[in-house]
């Protein structure tokens, strides 16, 4: 699955101009794409990773405050992302508003994006004027997980990417991924001020 949409670059390339001309703009390619990502069991961990590497995405990796490993964790979990509860975490690192394109990444469960990610979410998504989502799940559900992350975040996604544990294991993955890496390249295109002022 795979949706691009590219209207907001307008937007951002002034808000680009905005940030350099002020002393803002990021120095490196490292600060224009945020990847923050929650994983229980690795999966959305491996995904998170191979998109970083692709894009030269900053990784933030959210941690929570208590364990959840066994198998009552994994019925806590199941229950707490039907009831949208959100999960406490441990403060992030880095400000999302710093970033051109913030792609957030899960793994689907119950139907429902992990309670951990819901709470990143609701506390920090509306600040992002870009945002992308990737998920990983057994096999259903990605659809309304990104759905149900679009409405906390005000915004649709430049970009989705949904992988499958199967699809993790032979690899078919892989084309989809290197697509989504460069719809998060091209949603944080800089180009230089001046030029930025010319077509602006
Ligand atoms: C509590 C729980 C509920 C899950 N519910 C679903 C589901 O509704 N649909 C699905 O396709 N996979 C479901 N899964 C499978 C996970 O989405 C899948 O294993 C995912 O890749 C795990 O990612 P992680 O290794 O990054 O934690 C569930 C897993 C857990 C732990």
């Amino acid at each position: 699955m795979m949706r691009v949409n590219m209207t907001a670059g307008r937007a951002t390339n002034l808000r680009c101009v905005n940030d350099r001309l002020r002393g803002r703009r990021h120095s490196s390619p490292m600060d224009h794409i945020l990847l923050t990502y929650y994983s229980r069991t690795g999966n959305t961990e491996r995904v998170a990773e191979e998109i970083a590497t692709a894009c030269h995405a900053t990784v933030e990796k959210l941690q929570e405050t208590r364990r959840r490993s066994g198998f009552l964790a994994y019925l806590r979990s199941g229950r707490e992302a039907w009831k949208k509860i959100a999960a406490p975490i441990q403060p992030t690192k880095e400000d999302p508003t710093h970033f051109d394109v913030v792609a957030l990444g899960t793994p689907v469960w119950a139907g429902h994006l992990a309670s951990p990610m819901r709470t990143y979410v609701e506390a920090h998504a509306r600040k992002s004027r870009q945002v992308a989502f990737f998920c990983t799940q057994g096999g259903a559900g990605a659809d309304k997980v990104f759905r149900d992350m679009a409405a906390l975040c005000g915004t649709e996604p430049v970009a989705t990417l949904v992988v499958t544990e199967k699809e993790l294991k032979t690899g078919a993955y892989r084309d989809r991924l290197a697509l989504f890496a460069k719809a998060l390249s091209d949603a944080a295109n800089v180009e230089e001020p001046a030029d930025l002022l010319r077509s602006a």
